[in-house]
Parts: structure tokens; C-alpha cells; sequence
């Protein structure tokens, strides 16, 4: 099984602020991660899954918490270790994990591809993703700001070395 990393940071790492994603809405980013998971099961935190900005794919969803009563939408599925998830997932091929901060720093030692979206800015907030010393960069799609980004971005694949 290949775990491929779908994740949008700043220049400082930044992932996350209160719960929200800290940059406005960028809609070409948000179709890019729809394009990504599209076909495959995700991975998520807790956290992530309770969130305005979820994320999720038509082919299944695993939340991962540590209470045992956790209820989820139609599509999502409660594991409590990442055992369990893995174990769920083990006859796919791919799958995605679409974070947070928590569950990136756990599956990043098995990740095989990292798709970053580089947001060319600075912002507040208190979750980061972790170092990916290790992982090449491979293929780079630059795109401005705009009239519906207010921000420059990249969409970057990091594969490892
Ligand atoms: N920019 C992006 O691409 C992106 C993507 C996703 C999220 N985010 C942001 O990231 C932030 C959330 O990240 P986060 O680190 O705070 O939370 P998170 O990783 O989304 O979720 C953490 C929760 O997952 C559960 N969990 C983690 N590891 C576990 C394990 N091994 N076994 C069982 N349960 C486990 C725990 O849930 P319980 O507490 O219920 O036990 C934990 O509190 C938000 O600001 C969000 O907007 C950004």
C-alpha cells in the first residue's frame, strides 16, 4: 500500500489556525485535493474531520480517534490506532492521507509521495506539518494570485529519494 500525503502549508510549514484553514479559500487548490482523493480511501485526524474546511472522498474515509463512542457521517468509518486504519486498508493500492498536523507527523515515515500545495505567503496559527527531509521534488505547477486566489500558490510532488 502506497500513502500518498495531500496537504496545503505556508512558507513557514503552517497548516492550520483554530481549527481552520489559515489563508482565504483557494478554489483551484480545493478542486487539485478533489482531483487527488478522487478514487481513493482517505485518512483523517479527528480534528480534521470536525472541521467547516473537512475534506473527504466518494470512496471511504477513515477518522482516527481515541474515543470509543465517536459517531461519523455516512462514508466515514472510526478506528482508534493506526494499526487498525492500515489493517482496514491493506488491500489498496494507494491511499490518502489528508491530515491533520497530528496525523501527518504519524504517517509521514511510511509516506511514498508528498502533494504539497505551497501557499507564497506568511499567516497565524498553531498547526504545522512536520519536516520531510528525504523527499525530492519532482514535478512544480506555479499559479498567481488572481481574482479568485488572493494569494500565489504551487502545486508541488515530493517523492521520496
Ligand atoms: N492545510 C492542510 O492541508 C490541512 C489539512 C488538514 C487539516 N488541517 C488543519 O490542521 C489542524 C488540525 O490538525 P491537528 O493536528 O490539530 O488534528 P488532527 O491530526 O486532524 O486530529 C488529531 C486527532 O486525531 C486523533 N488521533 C491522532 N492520532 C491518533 C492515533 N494514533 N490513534 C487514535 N486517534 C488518533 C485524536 O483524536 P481524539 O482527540 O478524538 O482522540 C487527535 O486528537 C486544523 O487547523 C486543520 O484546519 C490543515
Amino acid at each position: 500500500m502506497r500513502i500518498l500525503i495531500v496537504a496545503a502549508m505556508d512558507e513557514n510549514r503552517l497548516i492550520g489556525n483554530d481549527g481552520r484553514l489559515p489563508w482565504p479559500f483557494l478554489p483551484n487548490d480545493h478542486a487539485h485535493v478533489q482531483r487527488l482523493v478522487k478514487g481513493r480511501k482517505t485518512i483523517m485526524g479527528r480534528k480534521s474531520y470536525d472541521t467547516p474546511d473537512r475534506i473527504w472522498s466518494d470512496a471511504g474515509n477513515i477518522v482516527m480517534t481515541s474515543q470509543l463512542n465517536y459517531r461519523v457521517d455516512p462514508g466515514f468509518e472510526v478506528v482508534h490506532s493506526m494499526e487498525e486504519a492500515f489493517d482496514r486498508y491493506k488491500d489498496e493500492d494507494e491511499v490518502v492521507v489528508l491530515g491533520g498536523a497530528q496525523i501527518y507527523a504519524e504517517t509521514i515515515p511510511r509516506a511514498s509521495v508528498l502533494y504539497l500545495t505551497l501557499i507564497h505567503g506568511t499567516y497565524e496559527g498553531d498547526a504545522y506539518f512536520p519536516d520531510f527531509l528525504g523527499f525530492e521534488l519532482t514535478a512544480q505547477e506555479d499559479h498567481p494570485a488572481d481574482d479568485r486566489h488572493a494569494v500565489a500558490y504551487s502545486f508541488q510532488t515530493w517523492e521520496r529519494g
